[in-house]
């Protein structure tokens, strides 16, 4: 399942895009246009949803619509812009951050925090995981988590493998670094689309009660298209919650997988 999700063609390459461009362009993940279905949340699970970095938002998403809009890759350049924005329209987010740009943006991975929204690890070079050798692996996840913690204060709970590359090994890892792993549920192709209205309309075509919807952060447009896709989504009646206030209590346990 979670392999069908991503036809991956060369993350050599992409890497070395990475280490020769470090402030510039992201390394979004490469993934079929729409992952399968959303994990619906139990009808059991109908007690109080608002948790850790969530606590802000108290809300229930077993009674209102959520969503919850993910940011992977930074922080970067765009990043203090997109969170004027979710301030502005009151709606909290999740961001899974690269380690090494933790390391040079610290005071933005803080800000993240502070402003409520929830904080993710998505690897320290932003690596396909599976590809490494067990230490190797494991270092990407605890740098990640060290930097995170000297940047926050506090270790993350959740991570994303880059590109969705995961595997039994990977999950393993994640279980001992006590992170749950999480996939999305719709994914813009931000990185390739590099069009603020066509990211607009992706996002609002991939929306839907209980969607985690991948984007990059440092993807200019992507920023740009937020203003509009908050404004809309919110006419329809969505309520923006972080991952974790979304999985509700108890679901996001280290070395689960979510949504599904
Ligand atoms: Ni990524």
């Amino acid at each position: 399942m979670i392999t069908t999700m991503t036809k991956r063609p060369l993350a050599a390459l992409a890497l070395a895009a990475f280490a020769s461009a470090p402030a510039a362009l992201p390394l979004p993940a490469q993934a079929s246009a729409a992952a399968p279905a959303a994990a619906a949340r139990p009808a059991s699970a109908a007690a109080p949803a608002a948790q850790a970095s969530g606590a802000a938002t108290r809300v229930d998403c077993a009674k209102v619509k959520c969503i919850a809009l993910t940011f992977d890759d930074g922080p970067g350049p765009y990043t203090a812009r997109l969170l004027a924005t979710l301030r502005k329209h009151r709606a909290k987010a999740t961001f899974f951050l690269v380690g090494k740009r933790v390391a040079e943006r610290p005071k933005l991975a803080r800000r993240i925090a502070r402003e409520g929204h929830e904080i993710g690890n998505h690897s320290y070079g932003h690596e396909s995981l599976p590809a490494l050798p067990d230490f190797d692996l494991a270092a990407e996840l605890s740098r990640t988590q060290d930097v995170i913690r000297r940047a926050t204060g506090k270790r993350p709970r959740i991570m994303r493998p880059p590109y969705g590359h995961t595997d039994a090994r990977v999950r393993a890892a994640a279980k001992e670094h006590g992170l749950a792993q999480v996939l999305w549920t719709g994914t813009t192709l931000d990185w390739s689309l590099r069009d603020t209205r066509k990211i607009e309309d992706t996002v609002l075509r991939l929306a839907k009660p209980n969607a985690v919807i991948l984007m990059h952060d440092v993807v200019p447009h992507t920023v740009r298209a937020m203003p509009r896709v908050l404004r809309e989504l919110r006419k329809r009646g969505y309520r923006f919650v972080t991952v974790s206030a979304l999985a509700g209590p108890g679901r996001l346990t280290p070395g689960a997988s979510f949504p599904r």
